[in-house]
């Protein structure tokens, strides 16, 4: 973290809640929302988007979990992100390793998800990661540094996106990396951007550390340089511990 960019700690409920328990957590997020200095923003599932920001008070950003790359058509089930725009979201996440998987996202449609969250207004959360097979390899910089330049769109800016890395490995284990390891794989990160976009861009881009973030190992990865804040699942479906997390940011 450093003074220049304004910490952002993210809750990605993923497929989790019903309409009044989310309402119920988005208004305690929203309590104490004021007592934190970092940026607070909740994505829960598609259908929770209007009760939840219903619910949410000023301080407290909407997301969405993903988008379709079309502004509109015959594609059954998906959502665009002009929908998500009009359903008074800010935010939406693409290329969560969890999409990867289980949809065959690749990087060039994380991309095309990316851009059209550029085209709606929206920021977009774009993740990357490795696995454990391709950590035990010894590939994790290799695999970010592909993902990155094939999952970032050139029109990406400081202020139309964020990176969250995410080793798949960590989400939802328990297990994190050390702060240093992280810390390294974050100023990579920051150093590919550079690369490709500009010291500019890269320098004013948040980047999200997100795999088991809990109140009890937030501080010491948010006091890394490069950590600007955290992509939250397991632990932002608790106010109680979500905002814990974000008192924790330096
Ligand atoms: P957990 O915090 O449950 O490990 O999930 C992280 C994540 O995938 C957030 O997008």
């Amino acid at each position: 973290m450093t003074d220049a960019r304004t910490p952002l700690i993210a809750g990605n409920w993923k497929m989790n809640g019903v309409a009044a328990g989310g309402a119920e957590l988005a208004a305690a997020v929203s309590a104490g929302a004021n007592d934190v200095s970092a940026e607070l923003l909740v994505c829960p599932p598609t259908v929770l988007i209007a009760p939840v920001g219903a619910a949410l008070r000023d301080g407290v950003a909407l997301g969405a979990q993903d988008c379709h790359f079309a502004q509109s058509g015959a594609h059954t089930g998906d959502i665009s992100a002009e929908m998500l725009a009009d359903a008074g979201c800010a935010y939406v996440i693409v290329g969560h390793s969890e999409r990867r998987a289980d949809h065959g996202e690749t990087s060039g449609d994380v991309c095309a998800k990316a851009m059209a969250a550029y085209r709606a207004g929206l920021r977009a959360v774009i993740c990357v990661g490795e696995t454990e097979a391709e950590r035990d390899a010894g590939k994790t910089l290799e695999v970010i540094t592909a993902q990155l330049n094939g999952s970032v769109p050139s029109a990406a800016t400081a202020e139309n996106t964020v990176v969250a890395y995410e080793p798949v490995w960590a989400i939802g284990t328990g297990r994190t990396p050390t702060n240093d390891e992280a810390q390294a794989v974050h100023a990579h990160i920051r150093a590919a951007l550079s690369a490709s976009h500009g010291a500019a861009v890269s320098d004013g881009m948040r980047l999200l550390y997100g795999g088991s973030m809990k109140p009890e190992n937030a501080q010491g990865l948010l006091a890394q340089p490069d950590i600007d804040g955290g992509l939250i699942g397991g632990a932002s479906l608790k106010a109680e511990d979500f905002l814990a997390i974000a008192a924790s940011c330096p």
